[in-house]
């Protein structure tokens, strides 16, 4: 689904990726974990098309076709998911009401009709139950006053929504109490299929957890440097991040 070849990339003229080599199937969920400032989140926007970014080196590949030439949109409409893509506050604009102007676009661009409003409202209901979201939520202006935790719960209720193909969530469990965070890897685990990958960023094993990786990456000054199952998150929460440094510097 997702190759990412020999990937570089700078902000403002300063290298932050330096050689990511990351391949990722339909069906798996990959974590990517690592110190502050390894270059996580700069790797999630340079796949989601963030502008400020610079790919000065290698190729991304989502089902075998390059998209470092896609605007974010096309990228999303292509099923390239990253939460915190939207703008953070929206007066007037419901969450209900996003969601649907997001579907349909993403439906247009796939020259679908409008999905009937009957339609949605089911999908709605039946996302909004899955994820123990409750109803008076739905109809607030979005992200207007939420709190870290709601506005967590709206990421994943797009996610439900949208039903990408490629979800990237960063740092979901920062900010989450123990209910939300259940809440939040259960509908990632429910969202879960065969035709579906996920990539969680975190610095907590706690959320690898609830949602248990096939694979976790260790990113350090711009690059992976160790790969593994899930036994090296446990790993990780042992022994922080030192050994992986002097494996590097070796
Ligand atoms: N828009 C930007 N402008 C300037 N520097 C940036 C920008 N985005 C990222 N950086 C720099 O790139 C480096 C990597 O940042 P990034 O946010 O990718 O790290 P991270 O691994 O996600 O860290 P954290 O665990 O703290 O979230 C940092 O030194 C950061 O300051
Ligand atoms: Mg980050």
């Amino acid at each position: 689904m997702l190759k990412i070849i020999d990937l570089h990339a700078s902000v403002e003229d300063k290298a932050i990726l330096k050689g990511i080599n990351l391949e990722i199937n339909a069906g798996e969920v990959h974590a990517i974990m690592g110190p502050n400032g390894s270059g996580k989140s700069t790797l999630a926007s340079v796949i989601a098309g963030k502008e400020d970014y610079e790919v000065t080196q290698g190729e991304i590949l989502f089902e075998n076709e390059s998209i470092l030439e896609l605007a974010p949109e096309d990228r999303a409409h292509k099923g390239v998911f990253l939460s915190f893509q939207y703008p953070t506050e929206i007066p007037g604009v419901s969450v209900t009401n996003f969601m649907k102007t997001a579907i349909n676009e993403t439906r247009k661009a796939r020259g679908l009709e409008d999905m009937p409003a009957n339609e949605m409202l089911k999908m709605i209901r039946e996302k909004s139950e899955m994820l123990e979201i409750d109803r008076k939520f739905l109809s607030r202006s979005l992200n207007e006053g939420f709190s870290g935790g709601e506005k967590k719960r709206n990421e994943i209720f797009q996610l439900a929504m949208l039903e990408p193909k490629l979800a990237i969530l960063d740092e979901t469990d920062s900010g989450l109490d123990i209910d939300a965070l259940r809440i939040v890897a259960s509908g990632v685990n429910k969202l879960k299929s065969k035709e579906n990958a996920v990539i969680v960023i975190t610095h907590y094993q706690r959320l690898l957890d609830h949602i248990v990786p096939d694979f976790v990456h260790v990113m350090f000054e711009g690059r992976i440097v160790k790969s593994g199952g899930k036994e090296l998150a446990h790993e990780l929460e042992e022994k922080g991040y030192d050994w992986i440094k002097e494996e590097v510097n070796a």
